[in-house]
């Protein structure tokens, strides 16, 4: 089978997504796969395995696609996770690993997705989303948030422009910060509570296969922040020692979040567990995946190894 590996990224996400897929291409079977990597620089130009040799134009790269059985997306954040690659492998007509654009798309928006999780009867943190372009640091009248306060650039992965606000004065700063990565800033209430991520793929006969909650216990940091997640403070606890109709219900809300938003591959929802109470934080439709990676590690848990995880996403992208 050849799978082309697409990795990098325009976006804060960039090296994050050379991580995942060093780890994909290592567990890779080669007696089943002939692989082939391309990465999207920062620059916006396509490079291949060998670095700077090569540069490659999109057109290339669709070229490359189509010569392809099957593509493995693995750019997290913008100009991948968030719907823009799945548009240019739709029209290159390829399969593909994960999500098309709207759950992509829908999923990078978390105020969106928030959204669409109160309808379905989630609970989410109270916040309120602003445009730093037009409002500044200001937030709407009548917001009634009250501090600790987390801001959080809209769209953006792996807590990147992510600031907790203590006091009101420090409001200002933080959306700056968060601006930097997207003009969209949600400022939401900080929930107390313990943080539990959940898996959900579907296989290629059209089941979903959930995986156990996995806790994340978080080291010396304030919150699961960008150094936590990539400099290994945190600790992981699979399967995390939830209440019995706690854990069902995690699950029920993450099959019925991955159903609206219509995600293929896998997705991984991260919640707080707030007393009796579960709050949707945000869906991830291109979670990490090193082998150190939560998902590797829930599926891996439930007996199903990192690299048979692997051949359960191509074999599902694949017709
Ligand atoms: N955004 C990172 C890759 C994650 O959710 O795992
Ligand atoms: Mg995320």
């Amino acid at each position: 089978i050849d799978v082309l590996i697409l990795t990098g990224g325009q976006g804060a996400e960039h090296d994050v997504s050379l991580a995942s897929a060093a780890s994909v291409t290592a567990h890779l079977d080669p007696a089943r796969y002939r692989q082939t990597a391309v990465t999207l620089g920062r620059d916006g130009r396509w490079y291949d395995d060998t670095g700077d040799a090569f540069l490659h134009q999109v057109e290339d790269v669709v070229r490359l696609m189509r010569r392809a059985d099957v593509v493995f997306p693995l750019i997290h954040g913008r100009t991948g996770e968030d719907g823009t690659l799945a548009a240019l492998l739709d029209l290159s007509g390829t399969p593909y690993v994960g999500s098309g654009v709207r759950a992509g798309a829908v999923a990078m928006d978390k105020h969106l997705t928030k959204l669409l999780a109160v309808d379905a009867g989630i609970s989410v943190a109270p916040g309120v989303l602003v445009d730093s372009d037009r409002e500044g640091a200001r937030l709407p009248d009548g917001h009634g948030l009250r501090p600790p306060l987390f801001v959080k650039p809209n769209r953006e992965g792996s807590s990147y422009g992510v600031t907790r606000v203590s006091a009101w004065h420090e409001l200002a700063e933080a959306i700056d910060v968060a601006a930097r990565f997207d003009r969209h800033v949600l400022v939401e209430e900080q929930i107390r509570g313990r943080e539990v991520d959940i898996a959900v793929f579907t296989t290629h006969d059209g089941e979903r296969r959930i995986s156990p909650p996995l806790e994340i216990l978080v080291g010396s940091a304030e919150f699961f922040d960008t150094a936590e997640k990539y400099d290994g403070g945190a600790t992981f606890v699979v399967p995390a020692p939830l209440p019995v109709g706690a854990a069902a219900r995690l699950r029920e809300h993450a099959d019925r979040l991955y159903r609206l938003l219509g995600c293929a591959g896998v997705a991984r929802f991260d919640f707080f567990l707030a007393g009796e109470e579960l709050v949707l934080n945000e869906v991830n439709t291109a979670p990490g995946l090193t082998a150190a990676s939560q998902v590797p590690r829930m599926f891996a848990a439930d007996g199903l190894p990192y690299s048979a995880l692997l051949d359960a996403l191509i074999d599902a992208a694949m017709p």
